[in-house]
């Protein structure tokens, strides 16, 4: 089956197309096209993601970008189409939030036949809900005009989705081995979490932020020492040269770097639950900073390289008292700061040491920041099971369970 899927619950305006096939968990998937345009650059200037600008972006980028994914999937047939007055009137009625967006769809698809997709898959929530409902009301046109079934999407699915796919060869991504109870922590700009699953894509909660997100505490704490959006990369940045330095010995006398003379909290961690808290962390460092008269550039990179250590100790701590409450035999990490270097690192070396018989579970780099490949996977395993969907609204804060 042919799967088109759409993902505009953030910063990424993402369209995929994929070929899947095989049943649950011996799923494969072939990229027929991929076509992603990052908003990245033009939210930095507001220091993280300005809704509305998100908004407008998606609905300037996705018929763009629909053309480039069905052209690389080979599956954009131009020729004139004769669109009645009554689907017109509906698709207006259905873009009619969206600024220009209508008008980009009929110049487009009164030039293109109906491709050969059997569905059409949507990030359904959580996310940004503005930015959401362009997708989905962009979904639900193409649906109408193509005469698709529409499927509507948990992000967050597809992030654990993406992390169990694996590159066989060239654009063919297949489903790992997974052996249950599978464990995910799930951490990005929005959530940071710990489900599981007992049986195949049920979902039980086990633990989650009682405050920010560890991405959006990420994001934070780079605006403070002047570090553009998104924050995550540039932290790991400074960070990972720290530890280039061998700084990672507290005594280390490299002549480059001083010792670090603070420490910053572990929140939470020795707390009896699988909750995490980083609102704290986040504060620590603004009081840390103004304490000092000035701050150097080397300074900032003890701050971003102490700062990501706690981070990493916090997430492993909670996530093995979570190994040792569920049993689980497979460990998922999922999210955009799945990304992160020496969150890896660090999960690998403790998984290896202290829980070898628990299978890791990390998504490729081009998949683990949001794309629209992952909402195809999580698209599929509903179509699956018939979850096709023919109304529904954008929601913010979609849960799992
Ligand atoms: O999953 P994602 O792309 O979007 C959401 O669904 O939120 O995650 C975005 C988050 C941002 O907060 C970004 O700073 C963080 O992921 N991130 C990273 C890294 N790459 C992206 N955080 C730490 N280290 C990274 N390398
Ligand atoms: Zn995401």
């Amino acid at each position: 089956m042919k799967i088109l899927a759409i993902e505009t619950s953030c910063d990424e305006t993402a369209i995929a197309i994929l070929e899947c096939d095989g049943s649950e968990q011996h799923a494969k998937f072939t990229v027929l096209g991929n076509a992603l345009i990052s908003q990245i650059e033009l939210h930095k200037q507001y220091g993280g993601v300005f809704p509305s600008l998100a908004k407008r972006e998606h609905a300037k980028n996705l018929v763009p970008i629909l053309e480039v994914a069905l052209e690389e999937a080979k599956l954009l047939h131009k020729d004139r189409q004769m669109i009645s007055e009554e689907t017109r009137a509906k698709i207006s009625e259905i873009l009619a939030r969206e600024s220009g967006l209508a008008e980009a769809f009929f110049e487009f698809i009164s030039e293109c036949k109906a491709p050969e997709i059997d569905t059409i898959a949507v990030t359904a929530g959580p996310g940004l809900e503005p930015a959401l409902w362009v997708g989905i009301s962009f979904a639900k046109t193409l649906a109408l005009v193509w005469n698709k079934p529409l499927i509507a999407v948990n992000h967050m699915e597809g992030h654990i989705l993406a992390a169990l796919a694996q590159e066989t060869q060239g654009d063919t991504l297949k489903i790992q081995e997974v052996t249950l109870p599978l464990l995910a922590l799930l951490i990005s700009g929005g959530h940071t979490e710990l489900v599981l699953m007992k049986k195949w894509l049920e979902y039980e909660f086990i633990g989650e932020t009682r405050d920010d997100a560890v991405g959006e505490a990420f994001d934070k704490v780079a605006r403070m020492l002047g570090l553009p959006y998104p924050g995550g990369p540039e932290i790991s940045r400074l960070a990972e040269e720290i530890r280039s330095l061998g700084f990672v010995k507290p005594s280390s006398d490299d002549g480059f770097t001083k010792p670090l003379t603070f420490t910053l909290p572990r929140p939470m961690i020795r707390e009896d639950n699988c909750d995490f808290s980083f609102a704290g962390l986040k504060t620590a460092v603004l009081y840390l900073l103004k304490k000092m008269p000035n701050v150097s550039e080397d300074d900032k990179k003890h701050i971003a390289y102490e700062f990501e250590n706690a981070v990493a100790d916090v997430l492993w701590h909670k996530t093995s008292r979570a190994l040792e409450e569920t049993c689980a035999k497979t460990l998922v990490i999922g999210g955009g700061v799945s990304a992160n270097t020496h969150i890896q690192r660090v999960f690998k070396e403790k998984i290896q040491n202290e829980y070898p018989e628990v299978a890791l579970r990390i998504p490729e780099f081009a998949l683990s920041t949001d794309n629209a490949v992952m909402i195809a996977l999580a698209g599929y395993y509903c179509a699956l099971r018939a979850e096709y969907s023919i109304d529904f609204k954008a929601n913010g804060n979609l849960h799992l369970i």
